[in-house]
């Protein structure tokens, strides 16, 4: 992670369909704005290797509590898969888990365009 303004680290592994892994951490800048966040950064990297399905998302953070995503990486993510798993984790056993229908209900989606 690249956090040295707010000191909140945080990881994400996002697992394709196609059984891929990629990895992100929340990236900060000093302007604040362009800062990223860590599941984004993930999937980033995913789409532009190409990838377009995910299965499973994993967040993680040094915090003592579970780190749900923002509503711009929930957004970000119903552009792709709308039953991506959402895992947040405190430890290897300890852990939610939820779909991101559940996490983002009634989302704007490209279908809601037609
Ligand atoms: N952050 C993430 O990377 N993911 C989340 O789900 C919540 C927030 C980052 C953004 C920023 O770098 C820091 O955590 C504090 O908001």
């Amino acid at each position: 992670s690249y956090a040295p303004y707010s000191h909140y680290k945080v990881g994400a592994a996002l697992l394709c369909k196609d059984g891929s892994v990629f990895t992100g951490c929340n990236i900060e800048n000093a302007a604040y704005g362009p800062s990223n966040c860590a599941e984004r950064t993930a999937i980033f990297k995913a789409v532009s290797e190409g990838k377009r399905e995910f299965s499973k998302i994993a967040i993680v953070s040094d915090s003592e509590d579970y780190t749900y995503p923002c509503g711009v990486c929930r957004q970000f993510m119903s552009e792709f898969s709308l039953d991506t798993k959402i895992i947040v984790a405190k430890s290897p056993n300890e852990y939610e888990i939820h779909t991101l229908k559940e996490l983002l209900p009634f989302g704007f989606e490209k279908d809601s365009m037609k």
